[in-house]
């Protein structure tokens, strides 16, 4: 897993990306517009870095990063990522995304929203609870005891550890959600949201919490 393909190049996919290749991971980027409306980023990322499409990225990926509004997710392509691990770092804004009834009913979560549209994927929540900025300079060592933690949660336990890999290679410790469903526990408006926090303490922040409507 050393090629990492990102779809959506704007604050996430960015910032994922320069920490990627920090820990030696390449990386192939894409937004919308096409590669050609990238080279800016591509200068700033480095040789470990190009542009291409979506399709393109999706298929150079050993492992993908979805990072597009939620509201965009129809155009994330889904062939080229099956059968492969996929981290969702998407957030429900439904100002930005609409409104989404499955998830305004509680019936759903985010993450199995993307899940749906990638049925053969393997989708691992991951970086929806670190504001952006913050994904390049906190990372710290291994063992170090004031290491932030990052909540995942996924189906496939396989792919999860593969994603709680790719967080400690790039400086972050892991909390493990459990499946899919239970990731409403960092959803917006929860407690633990995008707070700074250790293992323990974002055990403790997920935990015991209440689910409410994301409004
Ligand atoms: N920003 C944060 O601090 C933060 C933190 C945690 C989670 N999140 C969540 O992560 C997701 C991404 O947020 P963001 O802030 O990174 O968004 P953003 O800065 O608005 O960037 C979105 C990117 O997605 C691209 N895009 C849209 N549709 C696409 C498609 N079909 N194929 C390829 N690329 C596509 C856009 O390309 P164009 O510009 O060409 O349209 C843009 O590069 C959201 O769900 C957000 O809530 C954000």
């Amino acid at each position: 897993m050393t090629t990492l393909g990102i779809i959506g190049a704007g604050y996430i996919g960015t910032s994922v990306a320069k920490a990627a290749i920090v820990a030696g991971y390449e990386v192939v980027i894409a937004n919308s517009r096409g590669p050609e409306t990238l080279n800016d980023l591509i200068e700033e990322l480095g040789p470990k870095a190009r542009a291409a499409t979506a399709a393109e990225a999706a298929a150079a990926a050993d492992f993908a990063l979805v990072a597009v509004p939620l509201g965009k997710l129809g155009g994330v392509p889904v062939e080229e990522l099956s059968g492969k691990l996929v981290l969702d770092a998407n957030n429900y804004y439904p100002q930005r995304d609409g409104r989404i009834a499955a998830l305004d009913a509680n019936e759903s979560t985010t993450s199995e929203l993307v899940q749906a549209h990638l049925p053969g994927a393997y989708v691992v929540k991951a970086f929806n609870n670190i504001p952006a900025a913050h994904i390049p300079v906190d990372g710290l060592p291994a063992g170090d005891p004031a290491r932030r933690a990052l909540p995942v949660a996924g189906d496939d336990k396989a792919s999860k550890q593969d994603a709680i890999a790719f967080l400690s290679a790039i400086g972050f410790d892991a909390v493990d959600l459990g499946p899919l469903s239970e990731s409403w526990r960092v959803e917006r408006d929860t407690p633990a949201y995008v707070k700074r926090a250790t293992v323990a303490e974002l055990t403790a922040l997920t935990t015991n919490v209440t689910r409410v409507q994301q409004v």
